[in-house]
């Protein structure tokens, strides 16, 4: 068995424990006796990963009380973690409040941190112009990061700093309630599907959570060292500019 299955398989022991604990005790099945339903691949051939464990219904909908002003009201001068002796600014995010895609970076760099935005450096303006090449200005999306605050020079976020500011990112989503969440690279992808694979090996694919489809992609910053990776990404947002065409209502 690959990592991947094992994953799904831990995954899947979880979410069982879960609903139990919730009282449900059965399972239905689709038209297919003994098979759960789920679509294996989205009409246009991505690969539908089986609903993951991460952000169930109940989570998101239990975090969906409160507005984008109220939780940031509510991290206030933010001390939760180390990274505030550190930086200049928490960068909450900015966008769209009703937006239908979502976009989740890692965590403020230098230009973010100075100016209290997320994605306005050099990786930024890529995402602009990512995000125009499937006819989205930035300001109809929500951009934010897993982390709120910069890191000292650029270091990777550490597991403790992602977990502190992990509920105020369920929060966000809650209130946004998106349809789409393009994750940004590999601590996006990993902190939302609670894997420890590979972006590589995450993109590519959907990860349906109840309502909302996650779409793991490169992050911009990379693209920028790998710009042969570029078209990988392209690949992804068209998924994702699809998936905005199906869900529109
Ligand atoms: N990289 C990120 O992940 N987020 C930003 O806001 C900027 C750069």
């Amino acid at each position: 068995m690959n990592s991947e299955s094992k994953q799904l398989i831990a995954g899947l022991k979880l979410y069982l424990t879960y609903l139990k604990g919730l009282g449900i005790t059965e399972l239905p099945l689709s038209k297919k006796q003994g098979q759960i339903s789920y679509e294996p691949e989205l009409s246009d051939g991505t690969e539908v990963i089986a609903e993951s464990t991460s952000l169930d219904q109940t989570q998101v909908s239990l975090l969906a009380n409160q507005t984008l002003e109220e939780i940031r009201k509510e991290l206030g001068d933010c001390q939760r973690c180390k990274l505030f002796k550190t930086r200049r600014s928490l960068v909450f995010g900015e966008g769209n409040e009703k937006a239908k895609l979502m976009i989740i970076g890692e965590g403020p760099g230098f230009d973010e941190d100075l100016q209290g935005r997320p994605f306005v450096g050099k990786a930024g303006q890529l995402l602009t112009k990512i995000l125009q090449s499937i006819g989205l200005q930035r300001e109809t999306v929500y951009i934010t990061n897993v982390i709120k605050c910069r890191p000292p020079q650029n270091r990777n976020p550490q597991p403790d700093e992602i977990e502190t500011c992990y509920p105020f990112l369920l929060k966000q989503i809650g209130a946004i309630e998106p349809k789409v969440i393009c994750a940004l690279g590999t601590f996006a992808a990993q902190t939302l599907l609670r894997t420890d694979a590979k972006i590589t090996s995450l993109r590519g694919k959907v990860y349906p959570l109840s309502g909302i489809q996650i779409f793991p992609t490169y992050h911009p910053a990379y693209l920028l060292r790998n710009p042969d990776r570029k078209r990988e990404v392209w690949e992804d947002m068209k998924r994702i500019a699809k998936a905005l065409a199906d869900n529109r209502s």
